[in-house]
């Protein structure tokens, strides 16, 4: 057109005759025509626990959360619960760390002591979930038991996995987040779960899961300090669609939800993966996510609230039903009002 105004957008008289605009005027406006929303029951909070402390720990590299005591874990939950959020994700910080990562199968060790805590303070009011994975039990700090070589072994730590799985479903765990991206993970977890009697505990798998820089602050929060990558096991971040192979094997092993990790860098993953499937669909916003808007904010370089909710609602926009968010309690109590 030579007006240089295009398709159904005539001019009238010189002027545009459609107008966005017209849809934003005033907040109600707003607030009608908006696609999506965010709802604190969408959020799951992920939390450290750590053994042999008095006093919570802070975090360096994620100012505002802590390596929880079980005590203050329990509080973390019931706030989280209260707050509205849906669930919380447990990582578990052990005083002694070996090759095999006993402790992450110990019915006594510090994971299954806080799932057995939280499921006492907040019952079935959150889905309370735990990080099936070694990383944070061995002291080489992979996700898997090691061959002579020194390369992660996948099948002797399916082995590990399942009873891993099955010590956190004994302790309470009502979900599972197999996030260690061996082949095989979750179907072998499944059949563990089934044997044992726990059909009705589920899994969020981690599907698509990225051998990321974004991961650092994790590091410092279970204590971990890697030898090497996690480029073997990890996916490429040149790849989007080796995540829907994955997709597909999650799903056919009997995946009960699906997650992509990181977030924000990964949005484009998450859509495909939103727009792939049928079962509901996570997106973990991870440390080094968090530490960045915190960082930044912290410098007066960005306003922090309205940026944690960009964030958050640019994970529904892309087609997560539910986010992993280190700001979960603080953003459902926000929405809320
Ligand atoms: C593996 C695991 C990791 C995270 C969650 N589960 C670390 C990794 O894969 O390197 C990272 C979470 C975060 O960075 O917030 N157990």
């Amino acid at each position: 057109m030579s007006d240089g105004l295009s398709g159904y957008g005539s001019a009238s008289g010189g002027f545009p005759a459609v107008r966005p605009r017209r849809l934003r005027t005033t907040p109600a406006m707003r607030r009608m025509v908006a696609e999506h929303t965010l709802r604190p029951a969408d959020l799951v909070l992920p939390a450290f626990v750590r053994e042999g402390i008095t006093e919570p720990v802070a975090i360096s590299s994620m100012p505002g959360v802590v390596q929880h005591t079980l005590d203050s874990l329990r509080k973390a939950a019931a706030d989280a619960a209260a707050a509205g959020v849906s669930g919380i994700m447990l990582f578990g910080v052990p005083e002694v760390k070996d090759a095999v990562g006993s402790a992450g199968t110990d019915p006594d060790g510090i994971l299954q002591r806080a799932l057995r805590a939280v499921r006492a303070e907040v019952g079935d009011d959150l889905v309370v979930m735990a990080d099936t994975c070694l990383d944070e039990f061995t002291d080489h700090g992979h996700c898997g038991v090691l061959d002579a070589r020194g390369r992660v072994d996948n099948d002797a730590t399916l082995a590990r996995y399942a009873e891993m799985a099955v010590a956190q479903a004994e302790a309470g765990a009502h979900m599972l987040g197999p996030s260690g991206m061996m082949d095989g993970q979750v179907g072998v977890i499944r059949a563990a779960l089934d044997a044992a009697g726990y059909h009705d505990v589920s899994q969020l798998a981690y599907t698509a899961k990225y051998a990321s820089a974004f991961y650092g602050p994790f590091r410092e929060a279970v204590n971990s300090s890697l030898r090497g990558d996690r480029k073997t096991y990890q996916q490429d971040p040149a790849n989007g669609r080796e995540a829907l192979r994955e997709l597909a094997l999650d799903l056919a092993e009997g995946a009960d939800a699906v997650m992509v990790k990181p977030g924000m860098p990964y949005l484009d993953v998450l859509a495909r993966v939103a727009e792939a499937v049928d079962v509901p669909v996570a997106a973990y916003q991870i440390s080094g996510e968090y530490a960045m808007v915190e960082a930044a904010a912290e410098r007066g370089w960005i306003e922090r609230e309205r940026a944690i909710d960009e964030t958050l609602m640019a994970f529904k926009r892309a087609g997560a039903d539910v986010i992993l968010t280190y700001w979960a309690t603080e953003a459902a109590r926000r929405l809320a009002g």
